[in-house]
């Protein structure tokens, strides 16, 4: 049995009558920049998230960026500590903004941003800390929350990989004012194309970034803020507005294969899991032996795999002035040469998640590595 990494076409068919309808109404109406499809979907991925407002973005990257520039963290002397164990996007973003990203280790146990690393790092600089909720997992966010508080920096949150998580039964939206999403095609709600969205419980603030998306403007040709372009299109919007319907759905078919996985591969030699508690389980990460081998191994058998992410972020090029050199971030350091990503979508067949599991057990227990 071949096994894709991803597959999103059963997916887009499953919801095809829906954004066909969706379409129609757009060309209908002949209007393709901020009309009523974007209006319709910022109002139900608000509430779908437990949040007051969503402010459509062109992609997630342009979410995080948007969310510092409503918060004013745009200048150099500016620092925001973010996890190295993420995609380049989030450091990205915060070059956008005009700030400048410094790294803290992640948890050994959770791979996500270590709130005592980040505490110890923080400096008189630090304007903002952007946790990533990463594979779908929620940060600690009491803990994040107060940290902010104590420091007082803005607490950003990149949930670009956690649509539709809570942390503690509480929506994301209820422990800081900025939570953003991308919409990239494989994410658990992804458009057919880029996009994104910030959600936040102040009216206050959606303003604010619904100028900054659209050239500062407030309607008119006046640019009132230093803003950029950056708006959701109407028809990824349709798109969006028509998969949101099947997230919780889907989300729960995520769940039911990570719980597959978790009961096949949890006493196998070589392997070590992830705590998933409160995942929506974007992907589905474990850490192994022999990584590489593994990898060659599977592929053979047809199945795909994909590692997120291979190079942590203060190694890679772009970061290099961000005061973090080989060795200083050694746990995510070292989870880079160990995390594996194995096929995880909503319509992958059970079996065919019993099938890679089985193939890694064979890997470890026959010694093919
Ligand atoms: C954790 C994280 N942050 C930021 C981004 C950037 O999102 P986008 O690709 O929509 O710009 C992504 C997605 O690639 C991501 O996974």
């Amino acid at each position: 049995m071949r096994i894709p990494f991803i597959d999103l076409k059963p997916a887009i068919e499953e919801a095809r009558p829906l954004w066909e309808s969706r379409l129609s109404e757009m060309f209908e109406r002949g209007q393709f920049i901020l009309g009523e499809q974007v209006a319709g979907f910022e109002a139900e991925f608000a509430r779908a998230m437990g949040a007051r407002y969503a402010v459509g973005t062109g992609t997630g990257t342009a979410a995080l960026e948007l969310c510092l520039r409503a918060a004013g963290v745009t200048e150099r002397r500016m620092e925001v500590i973010t996890t190295p164990l993420t995609a380049p996007f989030t450091g990205l973003a915060i070059r956008a903004a005009g700030a400048s990203p410094r790294f803290a280790d992640v948890n050994p146990e959770t791979l996500l941003l270590d709130v005592d690393d980040t505490a110890r790092r923080a400096t008189r600089r630090t304007a903002a800390l952007m946790p990533v909720h990463l594979y779908g997992r929620p940060c600690e966010l009491d803990r994040w929350r107060d940290l902010a508080k104590q420091l007082g920096a803005v607490l950003v949150q990149d949930a670009c990989q956690a649509h539709g998580a809570l942390y503690r039964g509480r929506p994301l939206a209820a422990w800081s004012q900025y939570v953003a999403y991308s919409f990239y095609p494989t994410k658990n709600l992804g458009a057919l194309g880029d996009a994104g969205a910030v959600v936040t419980g102040s009216a206050r603030i959606r303003r604010r970034l619904a100028m900054l998306r659209d050239g500062g403007r407030a309607g008119g040709h006046v640019s009132r803020l230093a803003g950029v372009n950056s708006r959701l299109d109407e028809m990824q919007a349709c798109y969006l507005r028509a998969f949101l319907t099947y997230l919780p759905e889907w989300n729960r078919q995520r769940q039911r294969l990570a719980a597959l996985y978790d009961e096949a591969l949890r006493d196998c030699p070589g392997v070590r899991l992830l705590d998933r508690t409160g995942s929506v389980h974007h992907l589905y990460v474990i850490r192994v032996r022999s990584r590489e081998k593994l990898r060659r191994y599977l592929a053979s058998h047809g199945i795909g795999t994909a590692v997120h992410y291979p190079v942590p972020l203060h190694l890679q090029p772009a970061f290099q002035d961000c005061g973090a050199r080989r060795g200083d971030l050694p746990v995510a350091e070292r989870a880079c040469r160990e995390v594996i990503s194995l096929p995880l979508y909503p319509h992958l067949p059970e079996q065919a998640a019993a099938e890679v599991a089985g193939r890694i057990r064979d890997f470890y227990l026959r010694g093919r590595c």
